[in-house]
């Protein structure tokens, strides 16, 4: 395979708005031996990505300080210590930056193979929100078949790797929207139930939904008064996971009924994590839900595909809050896919 010493790749170019995104040319990340160099037809956006770019969430030291968490795309090179991948292998990748551009190094444990049956645009939306809700919801909260779990901001990315994770696994998904196309957009992932927060009461729907017992894990983006909210519609024994908090990053909380309900909340961060962990994650999906997302049937996110040069406008978009889905951005390879 040919490789290019220079790559169109969108910078950051001062902390601000969607304009603060510009594509230029760069030159290619270097390949460490334990990484792969991906080949990017498609690279994912995500609510992190939007705080990169407003100054928000820096990279974590030795990350690329380009945006972009998460691509498709195929093997153009691989380190002299990975045995995994080969050149050519059509993959979907957690990255740790840099995404948005036409080459990406990656750890090769972050990578994954391309799911039969999905498009590549459909599989660089994956990687980003499935590592961190198996990771968070599966892993660290211990969701089993049977739970029923409350997804808030269930017509995004995360919100839909959730109920499409929960539902994978046995559990039962009630996904939190703002409107009745969110809704059922959210039912077409697998939702068995939505609460539109415009005009119900989550936490006494949530209540309504399980037969007065409460949801048995929550994952919120909210914050702020969502999470006083939250704990009205656990049932015992429940475990709020908090990944964002778009709301507000305070609450006031009645400790008493952490208590009574023997609650546990908590909260992570995927970026700062390493190599070894997101390793990890990528190994419990490979092994739990890799299968699940061959299978002929399974629901795919909602896609809105926007070339690479045009990333400001794929990032006014996600802020529009208009979005179903994921938004993806393209690259010159994508067509060859
Ligand atoms: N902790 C981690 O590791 C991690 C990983 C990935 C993402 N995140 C965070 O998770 C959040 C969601 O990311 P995403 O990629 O899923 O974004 P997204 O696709 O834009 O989804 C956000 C969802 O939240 C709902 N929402 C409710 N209140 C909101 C508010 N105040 N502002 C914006 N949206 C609100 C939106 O729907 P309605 O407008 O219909 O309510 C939308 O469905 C982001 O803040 C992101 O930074 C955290």
């Amino acid at each position: 395979m040919n490789i290019p010493s220079q790559m169109t790749a969108v910078a950051i170019v001062q902390p601000g708005g969607p304009q603060a995104l510009q594509a230029r040319s760069e030159p290619l990340p270097s390949t460490g031996p334990d990484d792969v160099l991906i080949r990017v037809a498609a690279a994912g956006v995500n609510g992190p990505d939007l705080a990169q770019r407003r100054g928000h969430y820096d990279p974590p030291p030795g990350a690329s300080p380009l945006p972009g968490l998460e691509i498709a795309g195929e093997i153009a090179a691989v380190g002299k210590n990975v045995t995994a991948w080969r050149v050519g292998d059509r993959v979907m990748a957690l990255t740790n930056g840099g995404g948005y551009a036409e080459y990406a190094a990656v750890p090769a444990g972050q990578v994954l193979p391309t799911p039969d049956g999905w498009a590549v645009a459909e599989a660089a939306a994956l990687p980003e929100t499935w590592f961190t809700i198996t990771q968070s919801l599966v892993m660290r909260a211990g969701l089993t078949s049977g739970m029923t779990v409350l997804a808030h901001g269930a017509s995004g990315g995360i919100g839909g790797a959730t109920i499409q994770i929960a539902t994978i696994l046995g559990a039962r998904a009630i996904g939190v929207v703002s409107s009745p196309q969110k809704a059922r957009y959210a039912r077409t992932l697998g939702a068995i139930a939505t609460i539109d927060y415009t005009s119900e009461d989550i936490a006494a729907r949530a209540l309504e939904l399980t037969e007065g017992r409460g949801v048995d894990r929550i994952i919120d983006v909210v914050g702020g008064p969502m999470a006083e909210v939250n704990l009205a519609a656990c049932a015992r024994g429940a475990h709020v996971v908090q990944v964002s908090t778009l709301d507000g990053a305070k609450a006031t909380l009645s400790l008493r009924t952490i208590m009574a309900k023997q609650l546990t909340l908590s909260g992570s961060t995927l970026r700062p994590q390493s190599s070894a962990t997101k390793a990890e994650i990528a190994a419990r999906i490979r092994r739990d839900l890799l299968p699940a997302l061959e299978q002929p049937n399974i629901p795919k996110p909602a896609i809105t595909c926007f070339p690479l040069a045009d990333a400001a406008a794929a990032h006014q978009l996600m802020e529009s809050r208009a979005h179903l889905g994921k938004v993806v951005l393209t690259t010159q390879f994508g067509t060859q896919f």
